[in-house]
C-alpha cells in the first residue's frame, strides 16, 4: 500500500518545524546573565580559576548564596562588552 500524506501528516510536520525554529530562536542562557565587566579588574583575566581569588566568600566581590556552585564561569558569563 502506498503511503498518501494526509493533510493531518502536513499539520504534524509543520509542528516540528515551528517548534525547531522556535527553540533555535530562543535566547540562549547566557545572553541573559550578567557579563563579565570589562573593567582593570576583569582586563586580561583568562584562566577561570583566577576568578575566584575575588569572588569567592570574604574576598572583593563575593558570589551570592543561590550562585551556581560550578568553576566554569566563562560557560555563563560572556567577557568583553
Ligand atoms: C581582581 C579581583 C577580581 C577578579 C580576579 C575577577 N573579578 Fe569579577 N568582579 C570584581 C569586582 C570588584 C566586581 C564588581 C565591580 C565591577 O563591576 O567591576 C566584579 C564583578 C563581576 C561580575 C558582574 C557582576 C554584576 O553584578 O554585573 C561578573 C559576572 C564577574 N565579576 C565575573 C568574573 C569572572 C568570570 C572572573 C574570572 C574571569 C572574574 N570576575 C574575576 C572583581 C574581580
Ligand atoms: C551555570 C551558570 C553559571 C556559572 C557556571 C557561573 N555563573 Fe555567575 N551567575 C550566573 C547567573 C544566572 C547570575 C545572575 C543571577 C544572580 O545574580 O544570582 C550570576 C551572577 C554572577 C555575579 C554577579 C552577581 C553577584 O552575586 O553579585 C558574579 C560576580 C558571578 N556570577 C561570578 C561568577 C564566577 C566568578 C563564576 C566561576 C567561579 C561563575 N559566576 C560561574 C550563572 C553562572
Amino acid at each position: 500500500m502506498r503511503f498518501k500524506p494526509k493533510k493531518s501528516d502536513f499539520v504534524f510536520v509543520g509542528l516540528v518545524l515551528a517548534v525547531i525554529v522556535f527553540v533555535t530562536l530562543l535566547p540562549s542562557p547566557k545572553d541573559n546573565n550578567p557579563p563579565v565587566p570589562n573593567d582593570l579588574a576583569h582586563h586580561g583575566i583568562k584562566l577561570e580559576k583566577d576568578c575566584l581569588s575575588c569572588h569567592v566568600k570574604g574576598g572583593e566581590h563575593p558570589l551570592r548564596e543561590r550562585h551556581p556552585k560550578r568553576q566554569d564561569c566563562l560557560r555563563c558569563h560572556r567577557v568583553g562588552i
